[in-house]
């Protein structure tokens, strides 16, 4: 059962959720992870310029992920950062670049789910996971979110991401932010969760 972790990070927040999303998939009997980001697109100058070069560094070895990869995944869990309520455009021409899967439905039945980080508390991550589903429905994935079985997601004593439809962080206006525990327990669950689901959909 392979399980892919496909996202971008510009300053480190989506890749540190992707880590626990990786970690929690893990946990499942016969998964098989890969994390993987998506291609960068911006220039060096204007990752510069954006303060982003520092912190990519810290996950730079990670392999940029290849459509066979897709391909040959039996679930793929998708992450991205918020850009004005919706995915990043890095992760958008990542999938608009998968019109030949699409073509022969080389992703029809596999699972699928999403997860993300803003900068602020209502900066617009469930519009970003929402809208994501939408390109996953295109492709014939089964979308799993994030239920309440994860009751992290009840909490109100401090500021959380995590909703039905998927974990999430909040980074701060400036980035300052680290995922909390209570959000990286909401992402091992998504990564659980997804390859539990998985393995029963493979037996
Ligand atoms: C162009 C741009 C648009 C953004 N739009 C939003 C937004 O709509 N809502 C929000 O809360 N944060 C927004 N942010 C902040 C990012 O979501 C934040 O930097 C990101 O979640 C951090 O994740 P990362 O460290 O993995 O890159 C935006 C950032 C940029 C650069």
């Amino acid at each position: 059962m392979k399980i892919l972790v496909v996202y971008y990070s510009m300053y480190g927040h989506v890749h540190r959720m992707a880590e626990a999303v990786a970690d929690g998939a893990r946990e499942v009997k016969g998964a098989e992870v890969l994390m993987r980001r998506v291609p960068e697109t911006l220039p060096e100058d204007v990752l510069g310029k954006m303060g982003a070069l520092e912190a990519q560094k810290r996950f730079v070895h990670v392999p940029v992920c290849t459509q066979e990869e897709l391909a040959s995944a039996d679930a793929i869990i998708f992450g991205t950062p918020t850009r004005f309520g919706n995915m990043c455009g890095q992760m958008r021409q990542f999938l608009d670049a998968t019109g030949g899967l699409w073509a022969r439905g080389a992703l029809v039945g596999k699972v699928g789910g999403v997860f993300t980080s803003s900068g602020t508390q209502h900066g617009g991550q469930e519009s970003t996971i929402l809208s994501f589903h939408i390109t996953l429905l295109h492709h014939g994935m089964i979308v799993v979110g994030l239920p309440y079985a994860f009751q992290g997601q009840m909490r109100t004593d401090e500021v959380s991401g995590g909703s039905p439809y998927g974990a999430s962080t909040i980074a701060g206006t400036s980035g300052e932010r680290t995922p909390t525990e209570n959000e990286l327990a909401g992402a091992r669950f998504q990564g659980r969760h997804i390859a539990e689901i998985t393995a029963r959909l493979t037996a």
